[in-house]
């Protein structure tokens, strides 16, 4: 099984990752690490302990990260997730307990506790849990397998004309995360505008009719609703679990290797991932970018997911 430590803010989208990941049979969850994003650290993890309960999510440890960016003011998402960072659906009282330790040292113990090479890191949001780790334990870069990140984008942006938002919210977090010499996967928004949540989507998870199925429903509910007045899209694009299918399977998108870079400078281009395609990619070309998605086989992935979870 693949291993994977989940850093996210929960978050519809999250919420939707973290469903896969622990639904999927090929995915061990490691552990949840949550940082500030969508909301403020405290209700993002509040979010994420009630999306662990809802699923059955046991054993595994949850732990809350850095609760501002390394340089910038909090940024939050309402406009899109509302103002406990997941509304629509009811959320339960968490039977599950934090662990006490900082997420960038759970993530760091994590890493160093299992075979170099077999860790995989999948961000969901801002980068400075990540960028963080790195600094602390330099030795974690060489032992992760890979990053596999939801943010940016080489052609779009959804939080500037051209930056998104896990991106800009800590540009220099993402600094970081992007310049380390560990392979990178950018799932950003180039693929992830794919991945929307179209009616068939939905009805195929109505008909599942689990706690946990409803559970994503409403969620979808609400993000079709924000995404449409803030964004102006038909159907929500569910970014998140972009990035943990393709550590469960490759083939549900194409790849391509090409260096990427963050801007940190720019009046109108900060946080902008920028892509240079001008040339095949040099030999120690580090960073890949998303580029199509399978749409089928991707809702295939989350839809089976939440089958086998079935009613915690
Ligand atoms: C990203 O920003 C957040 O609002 C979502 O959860 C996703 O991680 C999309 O730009
Ligand atoms: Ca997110």
């Amino acid at each position: 099984r693949k291993k994977i430590i989940l850093d996210c803010d929960p978050g519809h989208d999250d919420a939707v990752a973290l469903l896969l990941a622990h639904g999927n049979p090929d995915i061990e969850l490691l552990a949840v690490t949550t940082v500030v994003g969508n909301q403020t650290l405290e209700k993002v993890t509040r979010n994420a302990l009630s999306v662990a309960t809802i699923a059955g999510i046991t054993g595994v440890p949850f732990a809350a990260g850095c609760d501002r960016p390394l340089v910038r003011t909090i940024e939050t998402a309402p406009s899109i997730h509302g103002d406990s960072g997941m509304d629509g659906p009811e959320q339960p009282e968490s039977i599950i307990e934090l662990d006490p330790r900082h997420a960038v040292d759970l993530i760091i113990e994590t890493v160093m506790a299992h075979e170099p090479g077999t860790v995989t890191l999948v961000p969901t949001a801002g980068l400075t849990n990540i960028a963080m780790a790195a600094r602390k334990e330099p030795r974690i870069v060489e032992r992760v397998k890979e990053v596999v990140l939801m943010g940016g984008g080489y052609h779009v942006g959804n939080w500037s004309a051209v930056a998104e938002f896990n991106i800009i919210i800590d540009p220099e977090a993402a600094h970081i995360v992007f310049n380390e010499k560990w392979p990178v996967v950018m799932v950003g928004l180039d693929l992830t505008h794919q991945a929307l949540a179209r009616d068939e989507v939905v009805n195929r998870i109505a008909k599942i009719g689990t706690k946990p199925a409803r559970f994503v429903m409403e969620l979808m509910d609400f993000f079709q609703k924000t995404y449409k007045d803030a964004q102006g899209f038909d159907f929500p694009p569910v970014h998140d679990p972009c990035a943990v299918a393709y550590v469960i399977d490759p083939t549900v998108m194409t790849t391509r290797k090409v260096p990427v870079d963050i801007e940190l400078q720019g009046k109108l281009t900060l946080g902008m991932t920028v892509a240079d395609f001008r040339a095949p990619a040099p030999e120690d070309c580090h960073t890949s970018v998303a580029v199509d998605l399978d749409h089928k086989k991707f809702w295939d992935l989350v839809t089976d997911a939440i089958v086998r979870i079935g009613e915690p």
